[in-house]
């Protein structure tokens, strides 16, 4: 789960300060993103266009969230007309990633949301479509119709936090996040239940289909949310998704980035091939040639399905995505992440390469290789977490990027 660590300062001075200071902090590196309440703000800032520029400089490449939460919906910002012109303007500096819009669920204002996330989109953000209820949590049903209103504004983001008054209300909630992620895989959410009752909604995310967590370094902005350290902790322990597993095409470069990010982690490394060939006593061209394709990827399915529940980096086959039951097996316990490249990459890369394929006896030229990439390309995308583009990188970038996305989405070692 990425984390997400808010700013509440009262002043333009008092925001810089605390992300200055954020900056130092042993754990800026796995933000995913900094988020800026500017409800917070005591007055309207005169020159907001500057003021973003001031917080991004800070930042870096970290993802920035601006959000106003009104006093409709737990914040301190008065809700009207101008709630709208500041986001847009916000938007408007080309700054922000995200706007987080507070979105009105009932029937009547339902033009003016659509307008407001079309202006936001046009403009080059993405939209967190969020609602937010700080007294109650609704009934099962309730839940899962807001989540289905939220999501048909096509927000990026859907942001469903309530209040839970009984363990029940903790659990539906989790439970409609759980179906309606189920509906739309690809589609991001971040359901909270608040409160001291509510606290395991934000670590569960793999359980509950939320994807990001809000996690406190100087102080919460909401009931129940973790300290960072703590939540580092604990979600390791919890989260059924022990190993990082680097998937993509003959050639994409699995073994040498995971062989290097294990040293880099100090986490055991696993090849399924190499595993197999091992107990096979026989190279993997070898046995396809003896036993066939078929077998091969009975193997390659059993031999997978004894690494879960362990920490470690893998480096499966690049057919491995091709059963479904494989794909389920690896989102459910690593994290995912595809190394996407070139047809012409691969080919430069095993023309003349020692280990030639068996798959690509034969084989070796472009057509043939964009073909096979065609047909598994999909499942790669839908098993992945996170999508590297190789081509035209380094090794120490790709090992560079790798290891940010990890720890911003807590599943590399702290190392702190
Ligand atoms: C295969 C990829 C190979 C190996 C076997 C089949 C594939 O592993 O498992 O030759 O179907 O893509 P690498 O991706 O490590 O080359």
């Amino acid at each position: 789960m990425g984390m997400i660590v808010p700013i509440q300062g009262k002043t333009e001075k008092e925001c810089l300060d605390i992300l200055k200071k954020l900056k130092e902090d042993q754990y800026f590196p796995y933000l995913y993103a900094v988020e800026l309440r500017y409800d917070f703000l005591e007055k309207r800032v005169e020159k907001l266009a500057d003021f973003l520029q001031g917080v991004r400089n800070l930042i870096g490449e970290k993802k920035l969230i601006f959000t106003i939460r009104t006093n409709r919906q737990g914040g301190f910002y008065p809700f009207g007309k101008s709630y709208f012109q500041e986001n847009i303007l916000a938007m408007e500096s080309g700054i922000p990633d995200y706007i987080d819009l507070e979105v009105e669920c009932g029937i009547s204002g339902r033009e003016s949301w659509k307008e407001c996330i079309a202006m936001v989109k046009r403009l080059g953000g993405k939209v967190i479509a969020s609602y937010h209820d700080f007294h109650r949590t609704p009934d099962l049903k309730e839940c899962e119709a807001i989540l289905e209103r939220l999501s048909s504004y096509s927000p990026d983001i859907v942001k469903m936090a309530f209040m839970p008054k009984k363990q029940e209300d903790v659990l539906n909630l989790l439970f409609a996040g759980r179906r309606w992620r189920d509906k739309y895989p690809k589609k991001e959410l971040i359901t909270i239940s608040m409160g001291e009752m509510g606290k395991l909604s934000r670590l569960c995310g793999d359980l509950s289909g939320s994807s990001h967590s809000f996690v406190q370094i100087f102080g919460e902005s909401a009931p129940g949310q973790w300290k960072i350290e703590e939540y580092l902790k604990l979600h390791r322990a919890l989260s059924a998704r022990k190993g990082i597993a680097l998937l993509g095409f003959m050639g994409s470069g699995k073994s040498t980035l995971a062989g290097q990010l294990a040293v880099m982690g100090d986490l055991p490394y696993f090849e399924t091939d190499a595993v197999l060939e091992q107990e096979f006593s026989m190279s993997i061209k070898e046995y396809f040639q003896k036993f066939g394709e078929e077998s091969f990827r009975r193997e390659e399915s059993r031999v997978l399905k004894k690494m879960s529940g362990r920490e470690m980096i893998l480096s499966p086959g690049g057919g491995i995505v091709l059963q479904e039951e494989n794909r389920s097996f690896l989102k459910n316990y690593f994290f995912c992440v595809y190394l996407k490249v070139s047809p012409e990459t691969v080919l430069q890369r095993l023309s003349g390469a020692k280990n030639l394929r068996p798959l690509l006896q034969d084989k070796m030229n472009l057509t043939d290789i964009t073909e096979m990439m065609e047909r598994r390309s999909a499942f790669y995308e839908e098993t992945a977490d996170y999508i590297l583009e190789g081509d035209g990188k380094s090794i120490s970038e790709c090992l560079t990027e790798l290891q940010s996305v990890l720890l911003e989405n807590a599943f590399f070692p702290a190392q702190v």
